[in-house]
């Protein structure tokens, strides 16, 4: 089931995160984006637990996809295409044309997914990660 997070969720939120990155947002990180006016975000829930989630951050015409990932054992689901497509349609309501987001140029399976859902290469930042790996940044027209 995707619904939008509430701020009950930011716990499962950051304990997702902490398992999937190095530079992982804490909960208060998450408190603070969740709190501010033009940040959006979805949950996956499967048997009453948050799997996977999308949050982005809006302003203007343009959404920025901040955070995405999905607990490891529920991948290849096409959990993490639900959410972002359901992101979407959310920020199309309001009147967003163009997507942004940044991945690790090593990161396989995210730009394979972000590619199958109509998201292009437009730049590359070197050295933009602490540790020193570049980013791809791609972009995708609603
Ligand atoms: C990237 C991630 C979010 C994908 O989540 P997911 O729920 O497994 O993805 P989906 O099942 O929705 O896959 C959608 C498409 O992405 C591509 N894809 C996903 N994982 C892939 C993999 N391991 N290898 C190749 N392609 C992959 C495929 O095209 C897939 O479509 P298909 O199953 O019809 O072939 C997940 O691997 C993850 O959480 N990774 C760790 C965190 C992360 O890197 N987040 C992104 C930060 S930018």
């Amino acid at each position: 089931m995707i619904r939008r997070w509430e701020k009950k969720d930011l716990a499962a939120i950051a304990e997702i995160e902490a398992e999937c990155f190095s530079d992982a947002w804490s909960e208060n990180m998450l408190l603070s984006s969740f709190s501010q006016h033009g940040f959006t975000g979805f949950v996956y829930e499967e048997d009453g637990r948050v799997v996977g989630y999308v949050g982005a951050s809006y302003v203007f015409e343009t959404a920025d996809i901040l955070l995405v990932a999905v607990k490891e054992a529920y991948r290849r689901r096409g959990i993490a295409e639900s959410l972002i497509r359901s992101l979407f349609s959310a920020v199309a309501d309001l009147g967003i044309t163009r997507i942004l987001l940044e991945v690790r140029k090593s990161n396989f399976p995210a730009k394979e997914c972000y590619n199958k859902l109509g998201f292009v290469e437009i730049a590359q930042r070197a050295r933009y990660y602490a540790d020193g790996e570049d980013a791809v940044i791609m972009e995708k027209s609603l």
